[in-house]
Parts: C-alpha cells; structure tokens; sequence
C-alpha cells in the first residue's frame, strides 16, 4: 500500500523537477482534458498513446508511421489542431473511431506532463473516470507516491486539484493523518469542501470557462463521471498502454 506520509501533490508541469521523480510512482492527472481522453481511447480499444510534447514531436512521429496505423490527435490552447485528424474531446473518442489504433497526442499541459515524468518508476494517467484502477494500482506498491497535477501553463487547476483531493481522501479512509505535505493538505481540504458536486465544481473551473466556446458542452459532464471505465494507462517506453487491457 502506497503510504499516506511518503504521499506529494505537484500542482503543474512547471512546480517540479524531472530528478524528483525517480524511483517514485507518478500518476499524471489532467482532468479537462488529456487524461480523460487517454483512458476514454484506451477503453476504446486505441492500440496506445504515444504522448508528444509539442507539434514538431508529433509530425516527425506520424511521418515514421504507416498512415494507416495513427491517428494524429491534440489541441493547442483548447482548440483542435488543424490538419489532425482528432481534438482533445474524449468523445471523439469512440470506438469506431479508435479501435487499434496508434494515437499520437499533443496537448498544451497534460502529455508535457507525462513526458516529463519520465524519470518515475512507474507512470500512471489518472482521472475521476478511472480512480479506481488508480488507487487498485498504487496500492500494489509501496513506492512513494506523487500525484502531477497538469494545471495550466504553470498554474494550478482546480480539477486536477481535486481529482488528487479524491484519491488522497480514498487513500487515507477520510481522516488525513497529521504527518503529510503541504500539497497533500490542501488537494484533500479542497476535495472535502468542493467533492459533493464534481460536476458542478469542475463546471465552475477556469479552465471550463476556457473551454466553453470551444468544445462541446458535454466534455465537462463526461469527464466528471467516477469509475466509468476500468481502464490503467501505464507508461513504457514512451508509450501509453493499458495495462488492465
Ligand atoms: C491540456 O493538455 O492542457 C488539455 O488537456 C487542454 C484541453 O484540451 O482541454
């Protein structure tokens, strides 16, 4: 069982170094929108994601490629890329759509984060969809944990804030021992105050404010739904795969 006092919370891609990570179980969360897609697609039936960090990674990528094989997926700033071949709505995501197929996926914070991570010893892709093969997977360990919130170009993001408030809360049955980091205080605080109602909290976040001109209105319902896919995306290699698969 991973511990509660070896437990750290990094509130973006920004607030930690490659170095801190290593020999660590990383979970990289990033609520609206990459984690919520890569389990969706992993769910789906995509073959693997290969996150990129920018969209040079991604085309020399895709170029190596059978055309056939991947799909060229990701948003800047919210928005589809153009020429890709999909956004970063998870509903996009469908099996039709995905079935054995490469994903290639950039987006603005979420696989930066997942790059950066590379240094963990184990790389896990978390969000409310999948909490529970999250806390099945830290639980089989007892490697110290963090919890890599994304946020949004260096700041913290409430969703992701409180997606790493619920697992905290799971983790150490509601009663948060006295001896944790500071990071950990305030991601369990702000999932005690604002849990009841994730849709209504996530709804009520920056970045869904952000994304309300751009995407369709149901991503933010979507991704607030618990345990919805029992899906574990683990990183090796550089590439995603889903290890409950
Ligand atoms: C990101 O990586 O910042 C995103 O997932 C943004 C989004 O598509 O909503």
């Amino acid at each position: 069982m991973a511990r509660i006092d070896y437990l750290d919370v990094f509130f973006s891609v920004q607030s930690f170094q490659e170095e801190e990570l290593r020999g660590k179980s990383a979970v990289i969360i990033d609520v609206l929108r990459a984690s919520s897609t890569i389990v969706t697609a992993l769910n789906n039936g995509a073959k693997k994601i290969i996150p990129v960090e920018d969209m040079d990674g991604a085309m020399r990528l895709a170029r190596s490629m059978d055309q056939d094989d991947y799909l060229l997926c990701g948003e800047k700033n919210g928005q589809k890329i153009e020429g890709y071949h999909l956004g970063n709505s998870p509903l996009e995501y469908e099996q039709e759509t995905v079935e054995d197929k490469t994903i290639i996926l950039n987006t603005t914070n979420g696989t930066k984060a997942i790059k950066k991570a590379n240094l963990a010893n184990r790389i896990y892709v978390g969000c409310f969809l999948n909490q529970k093969s999250i806390l099945k997977a830290l639980e089989e360990h007892d490697d110290a944990v963090v919890l890599i919130c994304s946020g949004w170009q260096g700041r913290l993001s409430l969703e992701d804030t409180l997606f790493a408030g619920s697992l905290i809360s799971k983790m150490c049955g509601g009663t948060l021992p006295e001896n944790t980091k500071d990071g950990v205080k305030v991601a369990f605080g702000l999932f005690e105050k604002f849990g009841d109602d994730l849709e209504r909290a996530i709804g009520s976040s920056d970045h869904a404010k952000r994304l309300k001109e751009l995407v369709p209105e149901d991503d933010i319902p979507f991704a607030s739904q618990v345990d919805k896919f029992d899906v574990l995306p683990g990183m090796k290699d550089g590439i995603l795969t889903n290890l409950n698969g």
